[in-house]
């Protein structure tokens, strides 16, 4: 199979099944014997057709009078996205899709993808062109005003930049500036309450701190065991457990600094997973809003007298971080945490555009009594 083969059979099961894009892609290419430079190029054609999935289909409707079979509309999709958006000479971004295509709709597809390639395109909206649900792009515009959030949302739809630690766990650099702002020293006990699959666990511990790591999912808890033994920090104590019930039992709280990097709405991610702007819906903001606000009522009071609070989320919003209130003895640290933060409320924000990193949230409080 060539690359063109690859991506449209990852497109499909994203499409048809439901599948992952960042799962379906690295299964898909260990089934093929492409080279580096295919490799990339179909990660290129999965994850970009996938992000830019409502501009493609707009591209492509003015020319088609009745919904195709989905197959055809993942492959008009495809087409589209190497016309628009990859920089493909358009000989080859028409010819070979058109070459994917079974005989029967050949002729279609053909005329729809030249078509796409002579017309200029009036969008009918910034959500259209930069290719978000609308109920979204009207959030991130309300969250971080029109400027910032055309900006971050441009960038979201480029890939993603690639940070390695020194130990060679790779990690963005906005997680490495959270596990920074945690400030643990050797010999203190750190409980990460949210930890899987490790990458701030092991990123604290290598100080010579010892983190508790516990993550409700069985799974993925064994994935911090992995990544700690990978990257050889044994500092970091593995636990399933749900911390809006944390099994820590006796009178006098443990920790000198919790961590809770609790489950969000990824929206400061969305460059990492393409299909998730898709995926998400807007109720999920507050059921996670809720499920947080839980985590840290649970997880607070576990932070010893002077000991500190951090909570981090990688979305952009309010409602999931500078919203929630923390149990009372507990006053927010105003000095700057490592890293290119921006105020953002009583915490810190970094947004996408920014810094090359993720979009991310901080907040950080000290036990007071
Ligand atoms: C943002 S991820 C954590 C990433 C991790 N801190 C890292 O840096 O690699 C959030 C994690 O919270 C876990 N989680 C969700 N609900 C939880 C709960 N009630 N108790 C503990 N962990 C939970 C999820 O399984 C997920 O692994």
């Amino acid at each position: 199979m060539n690359a063109r083969e690859v991506a449209l059979r990852c497109l499909r099961r994203i499409e048809e099944d439901g599948a992952y894009a960042n799962l379906v892609t690295p299964v898909e290419l260990g089934r093929s014997r492409l080279e580096p430079r295919d490799r990339r190029f179909v990660t290129d054609l999965v994850y970009g057709t996938t992000r830019m999935r409502r501009a493609c289909d707009a591209l492509v409707d003015r020319f088609v009078s009745s919904e195709p079979a989905p197959e055809v509309r993942t492959l008009l999709r495809l087409g589209a996205y190497q016309l628009e958006f990859a920089g493909v000479p358009p000989h080859a971004a028409v010819g070979e899709t058109v070459a994917l295509a079974s005989k029967r709709v050949r002729g279609f597809v053909n005329a729809v993808l030249r078509n796409v390639e002579r017309a200029s395109m009036q969008w009918p909206s910034d959500a259209v062109r930069l290719s978000y649900p609308d109920w979204l792009f009207d959030r991130l515009v309300d969250a971080l005003g029109r400027d910032d959030a055309l900006a971050a949302m441009a960038v979201m739809n480029e890939p993603p930049t690639v940070t390695e630690r020194a130990d060679g766990y790779i990690q963005d650099l906005g997680s490495q500036w959270v596990a920074s702002a945690v400030e643990a020293a050797a010999g203190e006990l750190v409980l990460d309450a949210c930890a899987a699959p490790g990458g701030k666990a092991t990123a604290i511990a290598a100080c010579g701190a010892t983190v508790v790591a516990a993550d409700s999912q069985p799974h993925r808890v064994a994935l911090i065991i992995e990544n700690a033994a990978r990257v050889n920090t044994p500092g970091v104590l593995s636990v399933v457990a749900d911390m809006t019930r944390p099994p820590f039992v006796g009178e006098h709280a443990p920790f000198d600094h919790v961590l809770v990097d609790a489950p969000c709405s990824g929206l400061g991610t969305l460059r990492r997973r393409p299909d998730a702007r898709w995926r998400i819906e807007p109720g999920d903001v507050d059921q996670l809003a809720l499920l947080q606000q839980r985590l840290i009522d649970a997880s607070a009071p576990l932070v010893k007298p002077g000991g500190t609070f951090t909570y981090s989320v990688c979305t952009l919003l309010a409602e999931e971080s500078t919203a929630h209130r923390l149990p009372g003895g507990f006053g927010p640290i105003s000095e700057p945490p490592p890293g290119e933060w921006r105020r953002f409320g009583d915490g810190w924000r970094v947004l996408p555009h920014e810094a090359g990193t993720d979009g991310m949230i901080l907040l950080r409080y000290r036990r007071t009594s």
